[in-house]
């Protein structure tokens, strides 16, 4: 039980507010402003997404989409090219629908309270405190990956941080550290400091002890039990799925076909799949060309949160003009065009290594 008089609670947030300040990050493209909209954009793409790759993104995104009102007049297939890659497209798919959602019920812009962030498409209670504390600065917790092993470690908290007593027991913590805190606490560097400490010193595998601010009444440390705090998931195996694609090309062209609304890559351009051998040389001489012709490309394994996808990708040059009519939701898209095509991340390593589309 944590009472409101544990030294571990006394000066919790100043001393992170303190350390945010002089050894956080202050230039990240997203800080400095108080736009809830460019806020929002990049704490979605920032959930499970390292800073590196989220940067180059989040500005070409907010140069195509400078607001909630150019977002929501977007067609889902515009959005997508700005997301190919980053993975978890239901993020792309929730950002759009909640630009719609603030468009007609909210008058175009973020309601201020995190509790109304909090029942948007696609904005769950952490990430909604982190909107409300840097735009308004609320005085509401925030409880992301980062910050679970901050808290487990500092304050002792045994369980798996997905499990649902664990998961109340840190919300119930971070709300016990706020109300411990200074009345005019910087809500902004405390919320950054948290995400800051998380991932900059008390990492996974290599905390840095000696430079963390909260070292003298750390749990974790006191303990030796950083290596078992937060306590690991019970890791069930990732099954091993297994498919080929297919690259038809023909002149200067290849086949894609687009994927359904939701689902795994919901949207985006990919290349016909087959289950196997047989099922690729059946479609291959439905257009009337030779299956020996295609040949085997090197393989790679795709990592998805739930499963493990092997691609085997098969080449086949079909002679010009284009022999095959596309079915629906199939189309030929010019070699040229592809880097601006939203295309899932292994389709496009796999179409890089053919056609170098950075280079383009
Ligand atoms: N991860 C999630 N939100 C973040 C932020 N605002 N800055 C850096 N990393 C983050």
């Amino acid at each position: 039980m944590l009472l409101n008089t544990d030294p571990r609670l006394d000066a919790f947030a100043g001393t992170i507010v303190d350390w945010q300040k002089r050894h956080g990050r202050h230039h990240l493209p997203w800080q400095g402003t108080r736009d809830p909209y460019k806020i929002w954009l990049s704490e979605i793409m920032l959930q499970q997404t390292q800073v590196a790759t989220v940067i180059g993104y989040y500005e070409r995104f907010l140069s195509r989409f400078p607001d909630i009102a150019s977002l929501a007049a977007a067609s889902q297939e515009d959005v997508m090219p700005y997301w190919a890659g980053l993975g978890y497209y239901a993020r792309a798919r929730n950002l759009h629908r909640c630009a719609q959602v603030l468009c007609r019920d909210w008058g175009g812009a973020f309601p201020e309270s995190s509790a109304d962030i909090a029942t948007l498409p696609g904005i769950g209670r952490s990430t909604a405190a982190a909107i409300a504390a840097f735009a308004h600065g609320e005085r509401s917790p925030i409880m992301d990956g980062n910050v679970k092993r901050v808290f487990t470690r500092y304050f002792g908290i045994e369980g798996v941080t997905s499990e649902r007593v664990t998961e109340q027991l840190l919300w119930r913590t971070a709300e016990a550290a706020l109300a411990d805190a200074d009345a005019a606490l910087d809500m902004a560097a405390y919320t950054q400091g948290l995400m800051d400490l998380g991932s900059q010193r008390c990492t996974r595998s290599s905390p840095d002890c000696p430079l963390c601010p909260l070292q003298a009444h750390c749990y974790a440390h006191a303990h030796s039990r950083q290596g078992e705090l937060p306590a690991p998931r019970k890791k069930k195996a990732s099954p091993e799925r297994q498919c080929k694609m297919l690259i038809l090309a023909s002149s200067d062209a290849i086949l894609l076909e687009q994927r359904p609304p939701s689902g795994i890559w919901g949207g985006l351009w990919s290349l016909p799949e087959y289950e196997d051998e047989r099922a690729l040389a059946t479609a291959c001489s439905n257009w009337g060309l030779s299956p020996e012709e295609a040949r085997k490309m090197a393989g790679l394994v795709h990592v998805f949160s739930h499963f493990r996808l092997h691609i085997e990708p098969w080449y086949l040059r079909a002679g010009a003009p284009v022999v095959a009519e596309p079915a629906p939701g199939q189309a030929w898209i010019p070699i040229n065009e592809l880097s601006a095509t939203a295309l899932p991340a292994p389709v496009k390593k796999i179409l890089d290594g053919l056609y170098c589309l950075t280079g383009r």
